[in-house]
């Protein structure tokens, strides 16, 4: 592939991208029926790139050793999880220049006003989160993870819909600006449905960051603890098992784990369990979920039993992504008007007269 000017490279089949933050010493079984099965598909018939967001996460101050345990964490639980680095390129944001710096770009042309209107930013700091201006710019680096890999699919959470839209405005800009030369990705949200509530709290969304222990089934916990959260789950005081979030939201968020996870529509469900009470629902829930996340957990251990190679299959993923990436931003710069850096060096000068 050429890294001059010319326009967007064909590409043999179209990409899929997505990233995950290390923001928790394990992903969730949200993160998992919500996303990672979804990834995990598209590998079949999307060229697909899946990274550790790890530049994001700098956006919230943590221990270095608390970070780098995290990030070998996720990007572990992505394979244990089925991403398979042979297909995909499996790699850590902060390996590719690339991002930073198509990051800037996309920071010189937003416009202030816009990135202020940003809800997760205005949700974050109104939260109490201390705010720095990486948090800030989160958005425009977002831009750039995707916009570096010409990524046609984007496959996010609906908390993520802004941002995708920020993406797909200033990809339009910047090719109205100086010509047809990033891809405008389409949005993939993914399913209502597989939106997880906390367990003790089923009006709130399972979450890695701010969740209680008790609410959040992680992909690391062992059975025992799965079943014991599962069983404690907060239901409501009638005895029918329906799906129905807006009354029954702790009821409805167990139905939706067993459906997202054996594939069997809420309705069957429903009419499986007549007659039987939420014990017997509790039951074969935490069953269930213990079932798909012990496979899950011996890949995991294995590959975090060897760093090393863990680290090798990175490197693999990152030297893939950046042969795109090289490409996109010498692209981006070409038409931008700054000057392509000349290679060679001090002896191949020209020698004074
Ligand atoms: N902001 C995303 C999240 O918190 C993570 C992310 C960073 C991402 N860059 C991305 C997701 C690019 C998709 C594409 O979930």
């Amino acid at each position: 592939m050429s890294t001059k000017a010319g326009g967007i490279p064909a590409r043999i089949r179209p990409r899929s991208l997505s990233g995950m933050q290390p923001t928790s010493d394990s992903l969730h079984i949200g993160n998992y029926v919500g996303a990672l099965v979804n990834w995990v598909e598209l590998q079949n018939t999307y060229d697909a790139f899946y990274f550790v967001a790890d530049l994001h996460a700098l956006t919230v101050p943590t221990a270095p050793e608390v970070l780098r345990r995290r990030t070998r964490v996720t990007a572990a639980q992505f394979i244990a999880a089925g991403v398979d680095p042979e297909r995909s390129a499996v790699f850590c944001q902060s390996h590719l220049p690339q991002h930073a710096e198509l990051g800037w770009v996309m920071a010189c042309l937003t416009a202030f006003g816009e990135a202020s209107r940003m809800t997760q930013f205005k949700d974050k700091t109104a939260k109490g989160q201390q705010s720095n201006v990486g948090l800030f710019s989160y958005p425009m680096l977002m831009a750039a993870d995707i916009l570096i890999y010409d990524a046609d699919r984007v496959p996010v959470g609906e908390d993520q819909r802004q941002h995708l839209e920020i993406t797909r405005d200033l990809a339009m800009r910047f090719n109205q600006r100086y010509g047809e030369t990033l891809v405008v990705p389409e949005p993939h949200i993914l399913k209502q449905t597989a939106k997880l509530m906390e367990l003790s709290d089923p009006t709130s969304k399972m979450s890695g960051s701010v969740s209680p222990d008790a609410g959040v089934v992680w992909l690391s916990d062992d059975p025992k603890r799965i079943a014991k959260k599962i069983k404690s789950a907060v239901t409501d005081a009638e005895m029918e098992i329906r799906y129905d979030p807006e009354t029954k939201p702790g009821v409805s968020n167990l139905l939706v784990i067993q459906s997202a996870l054996t594939g069997v529509p809420l309705p069957d469900l429903e009419s499986s369990y007549a007659g039987q009470g939420y014990g017997a629902l509790k039951g074969q829930v935490a069953e269930i979920v213990v079932d798909a996340v012990a496979p899950f957990q011996a890949t995991m251990t294995e590959l975090l039993s060897d760093p090393g190679e863990l680290d090798r299959i990175l490197a693999v993923g990152a030297q893939r992504a950046g042969e795109v990436s090289a490409g996109t931003l010498a692209r981006v710069k070409d038409r931008m008007g700054l000057l392509p850096p000349l290679r060679g060096d001090r002896s191949s000068r020209k020698p004074p007269a």
